[in-house]
């Protein structure tokens, strides 16, 4: 596995390798565990030409105590992209992503930057956008991968790509949430848990698994099927839930009380042991 620095060797790697080939970019902020590698052996096996940046994005953190515990291990995580497969590392500094001069673009994201996890943390996805723009313009990818893990990241960054219209275009793969052997979803974050507070972490996927099963057999209205899992979810020990909600495909808010439902997705983020936790589920 290559591993580039600046922009000047990432170029000169990009030139080596571009011809005929697709690039598959996987962009990360680190502390890689199975959910990034699953990432990475989704772009090789697409027989992409991977690259993988790790780069801990201060200003898509709005604490900055968040952006200072955020794990760093480098030296594992180049062990795990090798044994993953994948061909190139970026491992750039704060200056050479963002260098004094640079100017931030602000993205006209519209309703879904102002909603959820845009609602909890104002102006992190404009950070997340700045950033990943950032990338695909030094790297060209055919292809993005992406987690659904982070599921209204996903919709941030389509959105960014209808409005930037990048050449060549990149292409966006969702790829499935890797979860452990009981059903929690992979994150960074699991490492502050202690092993009590990850076992009662499962009753997100829990009450999220729940929830659809009620709206598929039309058990129950909206309003109560969301006062019965943010009981659940306090009632298992969670500090506080910020939002379990209902989003349409378009991705927008369904009123609970409304009768006409028809949710794609639904969205939960919730503190134990002062972690913030997010998980989500489609329809
Ligand atoms: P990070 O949290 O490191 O995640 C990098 C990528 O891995 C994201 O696409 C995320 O959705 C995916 N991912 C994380 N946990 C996953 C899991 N359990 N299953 C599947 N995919 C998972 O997301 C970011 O970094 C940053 O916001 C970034 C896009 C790199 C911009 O800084």
């Amino acid at each position: 596995m290559e591993i580039v620095e600046n922009i000047n060797e990432l170029a000169s790697y990009i030139s080596s390798v571009k011809t005929n080939v697709n690039i598959g970019f996987v962009p990360t902020m680190g502390a890689l565990h199975e959910g990034h590698l699953n990432l990475i052996k989704a772009s090789k096996l697409n027989g992409d030409i991977t690259i993988c940046s790790v780069f801990v994005n201060k200003i898509q953190f709005n604490n900055e105590e968040d952006f200072i515990k955020y794990p760093r291990n480098i030296d594992q995580d180049i062990e795990l992209l090798q044994q993953a497969g994948c061909d190139c590392l970026f491992i750039p500094t704060q200056e050479i992503v963002f260098p004094l001069d640079y100017v931030f673009e602000n993205f006209v994201l519209g309703n879904i930057e102002e909603i959820l996890e845009g609602f909890y943390r104002p102006g992190h996805f404009q950070g997340v956008c700045n950033v990943v723009n950032r990338f695909i313009n030094l790297i060209h990818p055919n292809k993005l991968y992406l987690g659904i893990k982070d599921l209204q990241q996903c919709k941030v960054i389509e959105k960014m790509i209808q409005l930037e219209k990048y050449e060549p275009t990149v292409e966006l793969v969702y790829c499935a949430t890797t979860r452990n052997e009981k059903g929690l979803a992979l994150s960074s974050r699991n490492k502050r848990l202690s092993s009590i507070a990850q076992e009662k972490a499962l009753i997100l996927i829990e009450t999220l698994k729940s929830a659809k099963d009620q709206i598929s057999n039309k058990r129950n209205q909206l309003y109560t099927i969301h006062q019965l899992a943010i009981d659940a979810i306090l009632n298992y020990g969670f500090e506080s839930v910020d939002y379990f909600e209902f989003v349409n495909q378009d991705f927008e808010l369904i009123d609970h009380q409304s009768t006409e439902q028809n949710p794609a997705f639904i969205l939960t983020a919730a503190t134990i042991e002062g972690v913030r936790l997010i998980d989500n589920i489609i329809l």
